[in-house]
């Protein structure tokens, strides 16, 4: 028997995709960068290149575990403007629970999790998410960069990944 695919368990679980439908109503008319399941994959995708080039020694599903969830919880932010950091890592752990993760994993993904709006060079998962988050935004194509509040020395507009 193979390994249980826990990256899909958390795709497929049902409260991650009402979270999910949750968080694109919320950004029906948003014209600026979204939460959606194309930044998640786009955060997932970036981190996991950034660590086989960097070596950094974490899982393929601790990874897209930490990216899939990362802002899963934005949607909070918009109804009971809670910081969507603390509101993703507090809604991921009963994700993570039934996606078969145990203990110390959900606390360093939760961890990561709180840690991806500030550099914190706490752990190597914090870190990786945090980058990969910033350099996932298409500044370089967006309609509403006059408007956006991120710095220009913040916005990607070369590509790098
Ligand atoms: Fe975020
Ligand atoms: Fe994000």
């Amino acid at each position: 028997m193979g390994e249980v695919d826990r990256i899909n368990l958390i795709f497929n679980n049902k409260i991650y995709r009402k979270y999910l439908e949750k968080n694109k109503s919320y950004e029906e008319n948003r014209c600026f960068c979204l939460h959606d399941l194309e930044h998640f994959l786009d955060v997932a995708r970036i981190a996991y290149i950034m660590a086989l080039e960097k070596h950094i020694d974490i899982s393929k599903d601790i990874i897209y575990a930490s990216a899939l969830l990362h802002d899963i919880g934005r949607w909070q932010e918009y109804k009971y403007n809670i910081p969507h950091d603390e509101a993703s890592a507090e809604l991921a752990i009963e994700i993570l629970q039934l996606s078969d993760f145990n203990v110390d994993e959900i606390r360093m993904i939760t961890e990561a999790i709180k840690n991806h709006r500030g550099e914190n060079e706490s752990s190597s998962l914090s870190s990786l998410l945090y980058k990969s988050d910033k350099l996932s935004r298409k500044c370089y194509g967006c309609a509403a960069s006059h408007e956006c509040n991120w710095s220009l020395d913040k916005k990607n507009l070369d590509i790098i990944y």
